[in-house]
């Protein structure tokens, strides 16, 4: 049977004929209607010639190719059991059992390996594709599992390949190259995704940006390890893969046994990036459970370091109060005998000697001043300096003789006592405290051990913490942008984009960040002036206008800014305050620009009424007078109200005069959608590390 898959303008058309594994004729736009004898002649159309010197029959590329399909590319499963090598692996269709709306289960099986595969097959409404692989030992003896990955065939005229790269503080840098004959596969082995993971891999038509070109792209939800890739075979075919990154003998199943991949996510779009994210952000938003608004964070990190007490901190609470806060969260430092980096990870019992009446008084401050209270904590992690690995020297992953790494080590979380002493600890102080939030840390590489068993045992905590809080909030943090996939993101309500609070370096890690996370998920805080990460210092308004677009929070000693920094940051909160509800809601878009040192960017609100943009200015531009700015995403026929938002001190400039239509002394400004995303407005010339926001408001 053929099957076609349709929502939102994607899909997939499925020939499951057999006797073979089913091949993927069509992913990408929707064909319109097309009856079961179209969908029949178009398979039946789609079966190559047989080449020269080739396989005798036709070659097609198929969901789970292997080499006795003659596909010589990266198969889509290996392993061997004794007798039975990888090229012995030949599966036939068994069945494909639809099991809800776009939803298949295709079941195989190689009767001489003996082993099946059932690929779990979904189109969300919002047309996001994904695909999980399961494979079952059927035999006796045990099989040796290398890989079992998902592979989709995507169009020779996707030659161009996007991915990201990135390190500490600097995340999520793109790499754009074309794919040529070859195989561009990059692998994560840091036991988490890492500050360099390949975290979307996009491959389109020339040229591809973020409102143009067709583009097609994976991504691995999954926090441990992994590879992905883009490959084009000299057969001629182009594919995208992707599946969990597993060490020789990590997965040996026995008789009966299972594995299933985790799952991978596939997104096409017909209108680039922003288009990506038009499919992915209402698909992640659908699995919220938070209720209310995401509040406004004061973390202490970069505000106080180490330098925990009550005097300092109940300082820092006033100050947050004054300025709008909701949230206070008590980074690193509260925890028995930590007063550097360097020990007492594993130790979760509060710090007796600087909080001699546990965090009960902190508490009290902070919600008597009318904030909700967040604690930091590192579950993963061991230091050698502790009184855990003292006592449990072998609930350490890895050898002892390895090196630390932040000086620390990690807790073997798939050792059940090791397990259930961090499930006791965490519950027990979200028993004894009223915490509603919780900032999850992961500060180093694992390095050792079995990535797969610890990835496995930290979803299970995580969902036991959860399950055991119902309401908690979590944020994911892995030294930053470290560990930020959509397996861990289906398990917490934030995550950590990066480090660094240096404007400039946000603007890059979001803008690309969010290309996969709606950016309700990104926490961006407001630093101090002089960036701690970069020594670079920003102006205020470039400050607050960055971390606008996200989850805002504050990581700065606010009791050293001075009383117009205060007020500025005060209505900075009011204005998010008021606007959060679209700009967490809303659609994310970009401007392609033809001068990368200007950018534009926004949120339009899901009924187009309004739109916040920013106008960014990360470098010197390339000339006097840049192009117009376009705003993208607006209604084509509605008019809309154009003014510029006050948030921080106006951006700096070098024009003599501003542009006509921002000229306080001119007219309001209405025009309609298609005249502003397509003819635009006269850019205002702010200078390098300034930002700009427009507020647009639709009056009919
Ligand atoms: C990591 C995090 C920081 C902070 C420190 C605390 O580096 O990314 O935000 O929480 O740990 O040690």
């Amino acid at each position: 049977m053929i099957h076609y898959l349709r929502a939102a303008g994607a899909a997939l058309v499925l020939d499951a004929s057999g006797p073979g594994v089913p091949v993927l004729v069509h992913w990408g736009s929707d064909l319109g209607l097309l009856d079961p004898a179209d969908l029949g002649t178009l398979a039946a159309s789609s079966m190559p010639p047989v080449g020269p010197s080739s396989l005798d029959v036709p070659v097609r590329l198929s969901l789970l190719p292997t080499a006795a399909e003659g596909w010589s590319g990266r198969p889509g499963v290996g392993g061997f059991r004794t007798g039975v090598g990888q090229n012995d692996l030949s599966f036939e269709l068994m069945c494909v059992r639809e099991s809800g709306e776009n939803t298949l289960a295709i079941e195989l099986v190689d009767r001489n390996a003996a082993v099946s595969i059932l690929i779990d097959l979904e189109l969300s409404r919002e047309g996001v594709l994904r695909l999980r692989n399961t494979l079952t030992n059927t035999g006796t003896g045990s099989f040796e599992l290398a890989a079992l990955d998902v592979i989709l065939p995507v169009p020779d005229r996707a030659r161009e390949i996007l991915d990201f790269t990135g390190l500490w503080s600097h995340e999520r840098r793109p790499q754009r190259s074309l794919l040529g004959q070859g195989l561009w596969s990059r692998e994560s082995r840091h036991g988490r995704p890492g500050h360099d993971d390949s975290f979307l891999t996009v491959v389109g038509t020339p040229g591809f940006g973020f409102r143009q070109g067709e583009v097609w792209a994976v991504h691995e939800a999954w926090s441990g390890d992994k590879r992905v890739w883009g490959e084009r075979s000299a057969l001629g075919y182009a594919a995208l893969g992707a599946g969990e990154l597993l060490d020789p003998g990590e997965i040996s199943l026995a008789g009966g046994e299972s594995y299933s991949g985790p799952w991978t996510i596939a997104v096409y779009s017909d209108a680039g990036l922003d288009g990506l994210s038009a499919r992915l952000h209402p698909w992640i938003r659908s699995w919220s459970t938070l209720s209310g608004p995401r509040k406004v964070v004061l973390n202490t990190w970069e505000a106080v370091y180490f330098d925990h007490d009550l005097d300092t901190l109940g300082r820092l609470i006033d100050a947050a109060a004054t300025v709008g806060v909701e949230r206070f969260v008590l980074d690193d430092g509260w925890f028995s005998g930590r007063t550097d980096d360097q020990r007492a990870l594993g130790d979760w019992f509060v710090d007796a000697a600087k909080w001699p009446s546990g965090l009960h008084p902190l508490i009290e401050r902070v919600h008597g001043a009318g904030l909700d209270f967040g604690l930091w904590v590192e579950p993963e992690m061991v230091s050698p300096e502790s009184d855990l690995a003292r006592a449990h020297p072998d609930w350490l992953l890895g050898s002892a003789a390895a090196p630390t790494w932040r000086g620390q080590r990690v807790l073997d979380l798939a050792n059940p006592d090791a397990f259930a002493y961090m499930l006791e600890r965490l519950t027990a102080l979200l028993r004894e405290y009223p915490i509603a939030y919780l900032k999850w840390d992961h500060n180093r590489d694992l390095l050792g051990g079995s990535v797969h068993r610890q990835t496995v045992a930290l979803y299970a905590l995580m969902d036991a913490v959860r399950a055991a809080q119902p309401g908690l909030e979590i944020e994911s943090c892995a030294s930053g942008g470290g560990r930020i996939d959509l397996g861990i993101l289906s398990r917490v309500d934030r995550v950590w984009p990066s480090d660094t609070n240096d404007p400039l370096e946000r603007q890059q890690i979001q803008r690309y960040t969010g290309v996969l996370i709606p950016p309700e998920y990104l926490g961006g805080h407001l630093g101090a002036a002089l960036a701690h990460t970069t020594g670079r210092t920003s102006a205020l308004g470039f400050r607050l206008a960055t971390a606008l677009f996200g989850s805002a929070g504050i990581e700065w000693d606010l009791t050293v800014a001075t009383s117009a920094e205060m007020s500025q940051v005060r209505d900075w909160i009011t204005v998010y305050k008021q606007r959060r509800a679209s700009l967490h809601s809303g659609v994310v878009v970009h401007a392609d620009a033809s001068d990368p040192a200007l950018e534009l960017h926004g949120v339009v609100a899901q009924d187009r009424s309004t739109a916040i943009y920013a106008q960014v200015a990360v470098g010197a531009p390339r000339a006097a007078l840049p192009a117009p700015l376009r705003f993208p995403g607006l209604a084509p026929e509605r008019r809309y109200r154009v003014r510029q938002l006050a948030v921080g001190p106006a951006a700096q400039t070098v024009q003599t005069s501003p542009p006509a239509w921002l000229d306080s002394a001119a007219r309001e400004l209405i025009l309609t959608g298609a005249v502003l995303g397509r003819v635009g407005l006269p850019a205002p010339l702010i200078t390098p590390e300034q930002a700009a926001v427009f507020i647009l408001e639709a009056v009919f």
